[in-house]
């Protein structure tokens, strides 16, 4: 029986790989560290509970907290820290909470990996960390250019594993993946806030001109890529996760406005976003060579992913009112 934890795991990815992981090795006990911010969310983690309750233990806390920290991590051979604010443009707005949980959050986990000498640390990162690649593929070797608090955040909290790695002998691994998307993901985020908006009839706020281009790959290409990183990767490695699928901003909206049947005229022109990183693209030769490549084709996944929208409506209703409509406020009402 492994013990694993994994913070973050009301998030989105995260829940997605907690009920990978429970489904795929029935000897493992999950421990999920998540101190449910406005984007964590035990609904999340409903059908887990339920279907693994006797394989799952849920502890609400702060990664940045070394009490709530050692209580979770004790007994686990396996740690998987998915906890981060993750939103650039929330990072734009308030960076402070990104240091705290990004950066710091890390080392405190780090501090107790080293104390409990578990056996892998997988640190999960993002292809932000390349900064924006105007041509070509980021290679893991290729130089870290952050241009954004978030990215500069989640690239600090990766070189600091890298140290405890080199420093201290701890086992740690870093993925570094693209944009993702999938079921439970938070509306904030360009996909689904862009599918709630459209069944609603609001329309959705473009970027700039809309020709940034992003690589998307589907959540569960992400979690079995980590998956294959935690039990197959070398110890004091990066890898990218990549979909490659490279798409610009405009694309991806209007695929979603042809799966929803929707007008092009939802489509609304708005100031850029400050910095906005132009281009990313993941050269994944490295993880294909453990033996990865990704399971899902972008057609079907997003055809996919518009339907869990549709048919889930319970689920994302009550994110989008509260907290998030100010939110909402702030970001985009004079843009
Ligand atoms: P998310 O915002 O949906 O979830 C983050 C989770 O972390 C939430 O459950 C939240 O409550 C929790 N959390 C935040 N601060 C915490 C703290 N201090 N202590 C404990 N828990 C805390 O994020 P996501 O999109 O699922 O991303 C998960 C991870 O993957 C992040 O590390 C992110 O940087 C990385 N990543 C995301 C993407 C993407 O496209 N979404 C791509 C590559 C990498
Ligand atoms: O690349 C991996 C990263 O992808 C992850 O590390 C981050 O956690 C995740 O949030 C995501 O970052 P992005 O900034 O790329 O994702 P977002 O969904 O915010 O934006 C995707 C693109 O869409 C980006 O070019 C900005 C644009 N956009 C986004 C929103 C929310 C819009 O044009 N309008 C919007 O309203």
């Amino acid at each position: 029986m492994k013990k694993v934890l994994i913070t973050g795991g009301a998030g989105f990815i995260g829940s997605n790989y907690v009920r990978y992981m429970l489904e795929k090795y029935p000897d493992y006990h999950v421990v999920v560290l998540d101190k449910l911010t406005y984007a964590g969310n035990l609904a999340n983690l409903a059908d887990i509970e339920q279907n693994y309750g006797d394989r799952y233990t849920f502890v609400k806390g702060d990664i940045a907290d070394p009490v709530a920290v050692d209580q979770a991590m004790k007994d686990c051979q396996y740690v998987l820290n998915f906890a981060a604010e993750s939103h650039v443009d929330r990072s734009i707005e308030q960076p402070g909470q990104f240091i705290m949980t990004d950066v710091y959050g890390t080392f405190v986990l780090l501090e107790a990996a080293k104390k409990y000498a578990v056996e892998r640390f997988v640190q999960i990162s993002t292809d932000e960390v390349y900064g924006h690649i105007p041509q070509g593929s980021s290679k893991e070797g290729d130089r870290l250019e952050t241009r954004s608090p978030y990215s500069a955040s989640k690239a600090g909290g990766e070189l600091m594993a890298h140290a405890y790695y080199v420093t201290y002998g701890v086992p740690v691994l870093i993925t570094r993946g693209s944009n993702n998307y999938g079921p439970y993901q938070y509306p904030e985020k360009l996909i689904p806030l862009f599918i709630t908006n459209v069944i609603d009839n609001i329309q959705v706020p473009v970027y700039g001109d809309g020709q940034q281009i992003r690589d998307w790959i589907y959540v569960l290409d992400h979690c079995s890529g980590i998956d294959l990183v935690l039990h197959k990767g070398q110890l004091g490695e990066a890898y990218n996760v990549g979909g490659g699928n490279e798409r610009t901003n405009l694309e991806i909206t209007h695929k979603i406005l042809e799966l929803t049947g929707k007008p092009l005229d939802l489509i609304k022109y708005v100031k850029d976003r400050p910095g906005h990183d132009r281009r990313y693209s993941l050269d994944t030769t490295k993880i294909r060579q453990l033996g990865w490549e990704p399971q899902f084709t972008f057609e079907t996944a997003m055809r996919q992913t518009v339907e869990w929208f549709l048919k889930n409506e319970k689920w994302w209703r009550p994110l989008k009112s509260g907290e998030f409509q100010e939110y909402y406020q702030r970001q985009y009402a004079n843009r």
